[in-house]
């Protein structure tokens, strides 16, 4: 198992890190365009093998030879949002670079799965799939782990309980217009609105949808690496091992939900090949609302970068 992990910024690096403790691969390769950065935190990293207890090579490079026959292909590359900046003002910027990454790794690996975290999350997955040509299944996007993650920390918190017994699905785009399902939102089994008010939960779905920018507004010059970088390792555990997880991911929908050839968060199984099935879950009319509005903002934007995905 080769993994690579393209962006050596504070997401690809903690992703790279979290990888090799994990042994979830043989190689793990850190790859940037800025010369030196990649070489020496991929070097930092794999000195902390003796004491850390992982064999993983782990290497840094400003090479794409270097991320040939990867298995899987992490993409953190492109710019951060500074406060007062949507995941949408940073689309051209980071389209742009997407776009060249992708055309760069899959000239050297033949049949990746691709995982995006860069934002805006839900267009960029869909500009890696376009430029990739690999199947739907193969490119997936990482934001429903993240947010869900989110919503249940906020949960644990809350109720003063174990954040492991805590069950919740966001979906829908990685933005403002997040949906998080708050009927599937469980703790040990009991749903969340048999345990906490509505006026509660509202709070904390509210600070869910507005997680991202909460750390944006703290870190001033950039945004949360932590628990994204988790997120994305997750998505990568199931895959490595097969674990038919199901997770919320963002995966081209082909009339599920109403939704058709549109990147957005929906419930996925994530084994080996990928996105094995998306799940079509019983939602509220006002959640399927959501969801949709949610994917119309996607698809006017991945309608936007026409002329530069041709
Ligand atoms: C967040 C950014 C990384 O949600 O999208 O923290």
């Amino acid at each position: 198992m080769k993994i690579t992990v393209i962006g050596a910024g504070h997401v690809g690096a903690t992703a790279a890190h979290r990888i090799a403790e994990q042994q979830l691969a043989n190689t793990v390769v850190l790859f940037d365009i800025l010369e030196g950065i990649p070489q020496g935190k991929a070097l930092d990293m794999y000195e902390s093998g003796p004491v850390g207890l992982f064999d993983t090579k782990v290497y840094g490079t400003t090479d794409y030879n270097d991320t040939a026959d990867s298995d899987i292909i992490l993409i953190t590359a492109g710019m951060a949002r500074k406060p007062g900046m949507s995941r949408e003002d940073l689309l051209m910027k980071n389209a742009t670079i997407v776009k060249e990454v992708t055309d760069q790794v899959v000239r050297y690996s033949k049949n990746p799965i691709i995982i995006m975290v860069s934002n805006p999350l839900d267009i960029m997955t869909h500009v890696g799939y376009i430029r990739s040509k690999l199947p739907k299944e193969r490119v997936l996007g990482m934001a429903g782990v993240l947010d869900s993650a989110r919503f249940r920390s906020f949960i644990a918190e809350e109720l003063n309980v174990s954040m492991r017994d805590i069950n919740a699905f966001v979906l829908g785009g990685h933005g403002d217009s997040m949906v998080p399902v708050v009927k599937y939102t469980s703790v040990a089994g009991i749903p969340l609105t048999e345990l906490m008010a509505q006026d509660t939960i509202e709070q904390l779905v509210n600070r869910t949808r507005k997680g991202g920018a909460e750390i944006v507004n703290y870190l001033k010059n950039g945004s949360a690496y932590y628990a994204p970088a988790s997120s994305a390792v997750e998505m990568i555990d199931a895959i490595v091992n097969d674990r038919k997880r199901i997770l919320p991911c963002s995966a081209l929908l082909d009339g599920q939900y109403g939704i058709n050839n549109v990147y957005i968060g929906a419930p996925v199984k994530l084994g080996k090949n990928g996105i094995e099935q998306i799940l079509e879950i019983d939602l509220d009319a006002p959640e399927l609302d959501a969801l949709r509005k949610s994917a119309a903002i996607v698809e006017e934007n991945c309608n936007n970068l026409a002329s530069l995905l041709a």
